[in-house]
This record gives structure tokens, sequence and C-alpha cells, in this order.
């Protein structure tokens, strides 16, 4: 995922201006900043940008996460249904504020499947979290009707999807809550950042004040300010937001050559018959950070991964079953329940269970899927080189395979 790929004066400029000022704080220092509030414009360009009521700006995504569960009231018991192909915050960000992750199968479109995430329902959940994996987006409806079915809070971690819109809105916009990323290696970065984007007026308050101690900034003097609840420090600096200030004004640039970039690739592996593709519940609203692409099996796909790596062409193409952050199959670390401060005893069970949770229908699709990461940088000659070399690859392992 690209914005640091097209770095350019303009990310020079913002960051500049902040440095003039010396004021690398997003709050308070009224008179020295000289009028200059980068994160609250970017806060107000994410709402233009993206259709929220409302955005509150973190110091990274997993804040932003942590952030949006506290703000709607996620904590101590409760627990959160999230997909068992995620990265690693999003289960990170759940402990954080004291609940349970419920990790529940995924479908072909590399999120939440809705079956599963019924059966995983109980008298503890209190929040769905899909997880717009690689670009694309879950199927929103379907997990929509469940939370108004049971009463449940909808999160969606849009974190790696910036720009992707389902049915007309974009993600991260129709749930309770929404969170984005800007790290350095997603759509648009502010080099580390996130953001919560609601329509709801109170999960925002609860947001502003939770990511800065609890403070109410109802006034110009911080020390005056009042703090309603409890806090912590998940601000973002003025040197981070001016850096995605400049990176949202070029989006709109970044995702059409992305889209270019993943046709253009689609097309060549699509010559391919026993190459399918990850199902995309709203395909016209994919961003196209990836293309995620599935073999008949996993012997192949591994195969394919091997050679990739012996003729140098693996870089850019992710196999996330072997993943060590993103797949819930190589979280050892969490299965061993290794916490530097104890966990409660329901988080403890959460991770045991971990060890011996029955993920086959989501080992069965991530084991035979491979994401190609889509770059801004590349050539409709490189791309060409570089599809034309996969296809050889996957056709030349696939007739092995058939005439074993
Ligand atoms: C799906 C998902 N959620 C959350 C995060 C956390 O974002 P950050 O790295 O900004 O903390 C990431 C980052 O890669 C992510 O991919």
């Amino acid at each position: 995922m690209p914005g640091f790929e097209l770095w350019s004066d303009e990310e020079r400029k913002e960051v500049n201006e902040v440095l003039e000022t010396g004021i690398l704080m997003r709050y308070g220092f009224d008179g020295p900043r000289k009028g200059k509030w980068k994160a609250k414009e970017l806060e107000e360009a994410i709402c233009k940008r993206f259709g929220s009521k409302y955005a509150q700006l973190t110091s990274s995504g997993t804040s932003a996460l942590t952030t949006a569960l506290a703000a709607l009231g996620v904590g101590a018991g409760d627990e959160v249904i999230m997909p068992s192909f995620t990265f690693v915050a999003s289960f990170e960000a759940v402990l954080s504020v004291g609940a349970v992750p419920v990790l529940v199968d995924i479908d072909q479109t590399l999120t939440l499947n809705p079956d599963a995430v019924r059966k995983a329902i109980s008298s503890k959940t209190k929040c769905i979290m899909p997880v717009h994996m690689c670009g694309s987006m879950a199927d929103v409806d379907a997990l929509a009707s469940i939370c108004k079915e049971h009463d449940l809070l909808l999160l969606e971690d849009a974190c790696q999807s910036i720009g992707a819109l389902y049915k007309g809105k974009h993600v991260g916009t129709i749930g309770n809550a929404g969170t984005f990323s800007f790290d350095f290696v997603k759509t648009i970065t502010c080099g580390e950042g996130g953001a919560v984007m609601t329509n709801d007026k109170e999960v925002y308050i609860k947001c502003d004040g939770y990511s800065d101690h609890g403070h109410d900034h109802k006034g110009a003097d911080r020390g005056a300010d009042l703090h309603p609840f409890l806090g912590y420090n998940y601000r973002i600096s003025e040197l981070h937001a001016a850096v995605g200030l400049a990176q949202i004004r070029r989006l709109d640039q970044f995702l059409e050559v992305q889209k270019q970039n993943h046709s253009q690739l689609k097309n060549i592996l699509s010559q391919v018959p026993d190459i399918s593709f990850r199902k995309i519940p709203d395909p016209a609203g994919d961003s196209c950070t990836f293309l995620s692409w599935f073999l008949p099996t996993e012997e192949i796909t591994r195969a394919v991964v091997n050679e990739f790596r012996a003729q140098n062409i693996l870089a850019g193409n992710f196999y996330w079953y072997d993943n060590n952050w993103h797949y819930a199959r190589k979280w050892d670390h969490l299965k061993n329940g290794s916490s530097l401060s104890p966990l409660n005893d329901k988080q403890q069970a959460a991770l045991q269970k971990l060890r011996s949770q029955d993920l086959s229908e989501s080992d069965a699709i991530m084991s035979r899927c491979i994401s190609s990461a889509i770059s801004l940088l590349w050539t409709e000659d490189q791309i060409k080189e570089k599809g034309e070399k996969m296809m050889s690859v996957i056709k030349k392992l696939l007739h092995a395979a058939e005439v074993r």
C-alpha cells in the first residue's frame, strides 16, 4: 500500500509550515502556532473526503481501534467477534480495553463469513468487527443486519482499505465507528497515525477525550480542562498530521493509478483458468491496493511461492498463510499467552482457545491465497513483464501437478 511511493514537495511544504512555527503539538499554544492547526485541518478533510460526520485523529491505527472500542463502551468481559485473517493489531486493540476477542472463519471475501459470525454470538457479544482487508471490503449489509437483529455494535477496521466504497459509502463510515491507519505502508500515510470516524456525536466526543487523557477540550487553557472520564495519550503530532494533509489531497491520484495497475495485472493472471479471484462484495468499490487470487490446492500454491522465491519475483506477493502477523495460525506468542502484564481470566481463556480452535474453513482459503501488492511506480511494461513471469511459473506448476 503505497502512499510513500509518490513522495512530493507537497508533504515537505506542509511539514515545513509546522517546523516554522515550532509547535509540534496539536493542542494549545494558540498564539505561537500562528493559525496552523494541521490535525484539525486533516480531521475536516477526512470528514469531507470520506463522508463521515466526525473524525478523530490518533497516533496509529491500533490506537484508533482502542479509542473506538472505548468510546463505544466495549470493555471488561465483552466479546468482540472478528476474523481469523486480519492484522494482529485488531486483536491487540480488543485485549487492550479488557475485552475478549472471538475469532471466526473467513470466506472467499477474505473477511468475516456472516454464517460463522452468527454461530459465534453469545450472551457476552457486544460488537462485530469486520476487517476490510487488502483494499477491499466485507459483506457489510449482511453483518449490519446481524448487528441489528442482535443489538450489537458494528466497528469497521478499515485500516487497510482507505478509499474503498461499499454501495457508494466509504468503508469505515458505515458502522457505529470505523478506523483508518496512516502508518507508513498505507494507501495514504502520515508516517504513523490513525483516525476514528463516526456519525455519532457522543462517540466522537468520547474519542476526542479518550485519546487525550480525558480532556474535555472546552477552553483554551489545557490546565483548566475538565476530565469527564479516564483517557490515555493516543494523540497525533502536528508533524504527522501535516504529512497526511498533503497525502489526502493526492488520494484520488493514488487510487486512479492503483486501479489501472491492478486491472492490468488481473487481465494477465485471468488468462490462467485455474486461478480464481477473491470475492468482492462491491467490485466497483475495490480500492485495489492488492490483487488477491487463489490456486486450486495448498500444494500447488506452496510450489508457486517457492518458485517465485527462487526466481526472485516473490517480493510484493504475500502468502499470508505463513505470515506471523496477519493470520491467526501463526500467532504463537498469543497462543502461548505471552503477555508482559497479566491478562484477565477471560482473555487468558480466549488465548488458550486459539491453540485448539478449528479454523479449517479459513485454512482452506488462506492456504491457497496469494495477494499481490499493487505498486504506484510500475510502468505498463514492468507490469507486463512481472505478470508474464508470474503466469509462466503458475502454468508450469499447474501442468506438473496435472501430470503427476
Ligand atoms: C487491518 C489492520 N488493522 C489495524 C492496523 C494497525 O494500524 P497501525 O499500524 O497504524 O497501528 C493495521 C496495520 O497494518 C491493519 O492492517
